[in-house]
C-alpha cells in the first residue's frame, strides 16, 4: 500500500510509475504515465527503455462519450471472430489514432502531441468532437477500460485508470510494456524493480492497487 500511495503521488507530479499486473496474468510490468504529462522525451523513454506497445487507456465513460468501440467489435474479419486470449477474457484494444495536427504520427513529437491531446479531450469529453480532432487508423493504440474498472477486469488498462482517478487526473494514461533487452521477453519483476530504483520511480503490484482502490 506504501507503493500505491507513492504511485498516486508520482502521478500528481506528472511522473511515471511501474505497474506489474500479476504473475498469473500477463506477468508484465508496464511503464505508466498520466497522459497529460507525456513529452517527446517520455515517448523516447518508452520506446528505448520499455520497448513494448505505446497505448493510451481511457475510462469507459470517456470512450463512450467519444463513441470508441472495442476493436474486436469494430473489425469485420474472421481473424477477430474468436478472442482466445491466454491471460484474460478479452482485450481492451479500441481504435489506433493520431491527432489531426500530426504528420506521419509516429515521431516522438507526433505521438506526444496525440497523447497530450487525448488527455485534454478526456478532461472535458463533452466539449470534444472526437472525429474532428483525431483520425483512425493512427499510431497510438487506444485502450478502453471496463465499466466497473477493477471489479470487472484487472489489466494495466484498469490499474492505470484507477491510479489516475485516485490522483484526481483526467482518466487517460499511457502504458508501455517493459521488455528484456537480452531475451525479448517480459522484463522480470526484480529487474523492473531495479530499474525503478535506479531512476527514482515508484514500482507497484497490481494486487496492491486492487486492495487499495478496487
Ligand atoms: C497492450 C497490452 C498491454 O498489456 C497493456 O498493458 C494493456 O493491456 P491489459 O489491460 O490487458 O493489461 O497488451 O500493449
Ligand atoms: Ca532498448
Ligand atoms: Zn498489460
Ligand atoms: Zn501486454
Amino acid at each position: 500500500v506504501v507503493g500505491v500511495e507513492a504511485a498516486i503521488e508520482a502521478f500528481r507530479e506528472g511522473s511515471p510509475v511501474l505497474v506489474h499486473d500479476a504473475a498469473d496474468r500477463e506477468g508484465e510490468t508496464d511503464l505508466v504515465y498520466p497522459a497529460g504529462a507525456v513529452t517527446p522525451e517520455a515517448v523516447a523513454r518508452m520506446r528505448n527503455d520499455a520497448g513494448g506497445l505505446i497505448c493510451v487507456a481511457l475510462s469507459n465513460e470517456v470512450a463512450e462519450a467519444f463513441g470508441l468501440p472495442f476493436l474486436e467489435e469494430a473489425l469485420d474479419h474472421p481473424a477477430s471472430a474468436d478472442h482466445d486470449l491466454g491471460y484474460d477474457e478479452r482485450s481492451s484494444f479500441s481504435l489506433p489514432v493520431n491527432h489531426r495536427d500530426t504528420f506521419t504520427g509516429i515521431t516522438d513529437e507526433d505521438r506526444a502531441k496525440t497523447i497530450t491531446e487525448l488527455a485534454a479531450a478526456a478532461s472535458d469529453p463533452d466539449a470534444t468532437a472526437f472525429a474532428d480532432e483525431f483520425r483512425a487508423p493512427g499510431h497510438v493504440h487506444l485502450l478502453r477500460a471496463a465499466p466497473n474498472l477493477l471489479a470487472d477486469r484487472e489489466g494495466h488498462t484498469e490499474l492505470g485508470i484507477a491510479l489516475a482517478e485516485a490522483a484526481g487526473l483526467a482518466p487517460a494514461v499511457v502504458v508501455c510494456e517493459m521488455l528484456d533487452e537480452e531475451t525479448g521477453g517480459a522484463l522480470a519483476p526484480a529487474d523492473a524493480k531495479a530499474y525503478a530504483e535506479r531512476h527514482g520511480l515508484a514500482y507497484v503490484e497490481g494486487s496492491d492497487i486492487i486492495d487499495r482502490l478496487g
